[in-house]
């Protein structure tokens, strides 16, 4: 039998494979040593980096849900130097693609990060949380407002010349807008989705789970909505999507590349088990094989749909 192809292009790199990991979700990629290589993901995205170090929020900031998890780390870590200084020469000692997830209060964090880290050996691409308070703008997520998104992304453009991919939040009202404004700014790939606002609440004490109230919902329960984003996403832009929310298997994984992604990440799934992504990887060239498909890059957008029955 011939050998499945599994790779793809994305943002202009090469992906071995299109499953990656999901930004936050197995900490610096270092965490997963003991159990996969991470030579064999597509890519490794990392935790993400602020400027400066960051505490997170108080605890509890974990809360399992039906389906899923909520979670209010507050986008705790060590900080762009640290991150420089003793995470990335333990990263270079592996041969994978690393896109780093970068955080910021304001553009001029972005661009501090994006310049430092530009120079640097070993990074392949960013990614962009998007879903963070702009203290300049009275704190509204770079990622709720079209106009402050669009102007983030053709503010970093000229900074670099790695590809810079866009993670939206899916706490807008039209994500499809959002996404043009992303690829009109200049972004070369999407991510979608970030989790989704959600709460829950300890009925015997009458006290929300989480100490912050409300934290991001992810697992398999956000998964039709990060799908439902990325098809509609992917019939608006021209740049490639990576599909995230929810998948555990290799048939959810190819269910977001028929939909029109190009690649997937894996996130709440490490939490049950840190192989995730080997699983995954397995699940899809398992549906190639028995769909006698033999590159993984003809599923991509190759769903089937009536334009009649579309709702
Ligand atoms: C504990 C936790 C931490 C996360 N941290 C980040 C982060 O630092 N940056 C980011 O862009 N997304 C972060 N995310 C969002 C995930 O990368 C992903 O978009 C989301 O969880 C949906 O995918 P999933 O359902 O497969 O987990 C985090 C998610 C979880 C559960």
């Amino acid at each position: 039998m011939t050998k499945i192809d599994m790779s793809v292009p994305l943002a202009g790199l090469s992906l071995k494979t299109p499953v990656m990991t999901a930004s936050g979700t197995c900490g610096y990629g270092l965490d997963l040593l003991p159990y996969l290589d991470l030579s064999r993901l597509g890519a490794l995205v990392v935790k993400g980096i602020s400027v400066e170090p960051r505490q997170g929020n108080p605890p509890p900031r974990i809360m399992e849900t039906c389906g899923g998890m909520l979670n209010a780390i507050g986008l705790e870590n060590i900080g762009m130097e640290a991150f420089v200084a003793e995470v990335l020469p333990r990263l270079r000692e592996h041969r994978t693609v690393l896109l780093v997830n970068i955080l910021g209060e304001s553009e001029e964090d972005y661009a501090r990060l994006v310049d430092r880290l530009s120079e640097q050996e070993g990074i392949d691409g960013f990614e962009v949380n998007v879903s963070c308070p702009n203290v300049r703008r009275g704190g509204i997520a770079f990622g709720s407002d079209p106009a402050t998104l669009e102007h983030l992304v053709a503010f970093l453009r000229p900074r670099t010349e790695k590809p810079l991919i866009i993670k939206l939040s899916p706490n807008v009202t039209d994500i499809v807008d959002m996404a043009g404004r992303a690829e009109a700014g200049g972004a070369d790939g999407l991510t979608l989705i970030n989790t989704i606002r959600g709460m829950s609440v300890d009925v015997e004490s009458r006290r929300p789970h989480l100490a912050t109230v409300v934290g991001g919902l992810s697992g398999p329960a956000i998964k039709p909505i990060a799908l439902r984003m990325v098809w509609e996403a992917a019939a608006r832009v021209q740049i490639p999507i990576i599909g995230v929310g929810g998948i555990l298997s290799g048939e959810d994984a190819v269910e977001f590349l028929l939909a029109g992604a190009s690649a997937v990440q894996i996130g709440t799934a490490h939490f049950r088990n840190p192989a995730a992504c080997i699983e995954v990887m397995a699940g899809i060239e398992g549906y190639l094989a028995r769909h006698g498909i033999q590159a993984v890059r003809e599923l991509i957008g190759a769903i089937r749909v009536d334009p009649s029955r579309e709702a």
